[in-house]
């Protein structure tokens, strides 16, 4: 089986994943923060360890200020409800993934409004139109680091430092570029981030995370069991715990600490420059094949490890389908959870194929999808 799917969850795991979560289970299974026995201390410290290994990845200088959340959807509403109130305004992209998009439509509800900056063709938000949608009333820039449908990187550095200079919180999505896309929020003037674990930074299903700047004060959307200040019947006001209801995903935690380990004992840098080739490889080979019509930018620099395409009139779905039953070949197609990225690029009827490579595809896998592709478009 080639595994292509890698935007969605990645897969493989590095193999010391497992064994962390395993080890957590069998070993270490007691609940963080809550009682004050070994088997409890010993889990708050996984715990502990994988927010302070967070950290230093994203060059937080707190550690503290990372929530844990069960994935990029749950951090993105903890953020945008936590954050938006009536009367207020927020700017955002026709990129972004419904998990932006919808709790700011749930949000207009009650007063609040969203302006949707339109990409071009290729999914490209540009600086300048960000910035001619501040309103005096715009409380959050809202962006994805990269789309989730087409791959293109988006200018988020220079938006950021538009949203630094205007005094207005900048939020990013950075469900897809996690990972293998340096980030650091000071240098790349993020306030808040949505991140997921179990994508490019490559722990398990049910991690995530949101980094909120000090000074940014959202309101809360859950409350209850913190372990702490059990005398309080309000939601305590301590980092993280005000965000933190509720027993966390310790095994979770535990792998994603060690996905990170692995992406630091190979570099950020390496697995990038695998991506841009791989990537680079899949683009080119696409282009080759009369018919099939590649979207997004046209060189793998700009993309953060997707490449979409479309094979003549056919359907996405059913290229997926053929792609899985009869080459063993695993990507994903439709609309992505993301209609408004495939009005913006032409493909809210087709969808697209969406090929997700990740840090253990090979140039022979790569091979053998092109070649699928080739006899797909023959028939
Ligand atoms: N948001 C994930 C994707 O793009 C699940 O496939």
């Amino acid at each position: 089986m080639i595994y292509l799917d890698n935007a969605a969850t990645s897969w493989p795991k590095p193999e010391g994943v497992a064994m962390a979560v395993y080890d957590c289970i069998l070993n270490k299974g007691a609940n963080p923060g809550r009682s004050g026995h070994k088997m409890a201390l010993e889990a708050g410290r996984i715990v502990l360890e994988c927010r302070e290994t967070l950290a230093e990845f994203f060059g937080i200088d707190d550690p503290m200020r990372i929530i844990f959340a069960l994935n990029t959807t749950d951090a993105l509403n903890m953020a945008i409800k936590g954050l938006l109130r009536p009367g207020q305004h927020a700017v955002t992209s026709s990129m972004e993934h419904n998990s932006v998009a919808r709790p700011l439509k749930k949000l207009e509800s009650i007063g609040v409004e969203t302006t949707y900056v339109s990409a071009d063709g290729i999914g490209l938000i540009l600086p300048d139109d960000i910035e001619k949608a501040i309103k005096p009333n715009t409380a959050v820039i809202i962006l994805t680091l990269a789309s989730n449908v087409t791959g293109t990187i988006e200018p988020y550095r220079e938006i950021g430092r538009i949203a630094r200079r205007h005094g207005i919180p900048f939020l990013l999505d950075a469900a897809q570029g996690a990972g293998h896309i340096p980030i650091n929020v000071n240098e790349d003037d993020i306030d808040i981030m949505a991140f997921p674990g179990h994508k490019g930074l490559l722990g398990p299903q049910g991690t995530g995370g949101l980094y909120i700047r000090e000074g940014i004060d959202l309101d809360t959307i859950k409350e209850g069991g913190t372990g702490s200040h059990s005398d309080l019947v309000t939601q305590p006001d301590i980092m993280p715990d005000r965000y933190e209801s509720g027993t966390l995903n310790t095994p979770g935690i535990a792998g994603l600490k060690a996905g990170i380990d692995y992406i630091n004992s190979i570099g950020i840098e390496a697995i990038r420059k695998h991506e841009i080739e791989i990537c680079g490889r899949i683009i080119d080979g696409l282009k080759e094949i009369d018919g099939v019509k590649v979207y997004g930018p046209q060189n793998a620099e700009m993309h953060a490890g997707v490449v979409a395409f479309n094979v003549g009139n056919m359907d996405s779905t059913e290229v997926s389908y053929i792609l899985d039953s009869e080459f063993e070949i695993e990507v994903r197609a439709g609309l992505h959870c993301s209609g408004l990225a495939h009005m913006t690029i032409g493909t809210f009827g087709q969808g697209v194929v969406r090929v997700s490579p990740g840090p253990f595809t090979t140039e022979q896998e790569i091979g053998k999808f092109l070649e699928a592709v080739r006899q797909i478009a023959r028939l």
